[in-house]
């Protein structure tokens, strides 16, 4: 993996804060985007792309926890896809599902455990890796592969 073009560290210290980070990004996402997601269990990965569906104009009731699929679409004001790759073994797997094709449909993605399969990220992309820090906060380590994620970094975050 090259050096992230641009990196961002902050602290949230609840999940109405994470969830207000997410909406903000989901306002600012275009077609395109792709925004991968990496932390343990709990760390606040489907918190956050709750935030950025809401903020993406996506009705809150069609956002589900992909427990059983392993992406999702969504329409708001843009055209969302939200993966996990949780369930995947590795990369072959990936492209059996036909995950990689939906990269060119000109989507904004976000995908959960993307460090499981990192093969599945475009060259420009966004990294959000979020951390444990006691029971309610969470750091987010934001890093923006390519000249259009900075932007977005950038816009996001200042
Ligand atoms: N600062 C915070 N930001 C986000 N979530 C928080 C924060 N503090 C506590 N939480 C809680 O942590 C949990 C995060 O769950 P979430 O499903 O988003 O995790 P996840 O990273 O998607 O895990 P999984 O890998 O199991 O899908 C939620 O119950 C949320 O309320
Ligand atoms: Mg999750």
């Amino acid at each position: 993996m090259s050096e992230a073009t641009r990196t961002r560290r902050l602290v949230s210290p609840s999940p109405e804060e994470t969830h207000r980070l997410g909406v903000k990004l989901g306002q600012l996402l275009a077609p395109g985007d792709f925004v991968g997601l990496v932390g343990d269990l709990g760390a606040g990965k489907t918190h956050l792309v709750r935030g950025v569906a809401e903020g993406a104009g996506v009705a809150s009731s069609e956002v589900a926890s992909p427990t059983f699929a392993i992406v999702y679409p969504y329409d708001g004001r843009i055209p969302l896809y939200h993966a996990d790759l949780y369930r995947l073994a590795d990369q072959e797997e990936l492209y059996a599902t036909g995950f990689m094709d939906l990269l060119d449909e000109g989507r904004a993605m976000l995908v959960e455990w993307l460090d499981r399969i990192p093969q599945a990220a475009p060259r420009d992309f966004l990294r959000v890796t979020l951390r444990h820090e006691g029971e309610d906060a969470r750091s987010l380590e934001v890093e923006a592969f390519g000249a259009r994620p900075a932007a977005l970094l950038d816009a996001w975050l200042g």
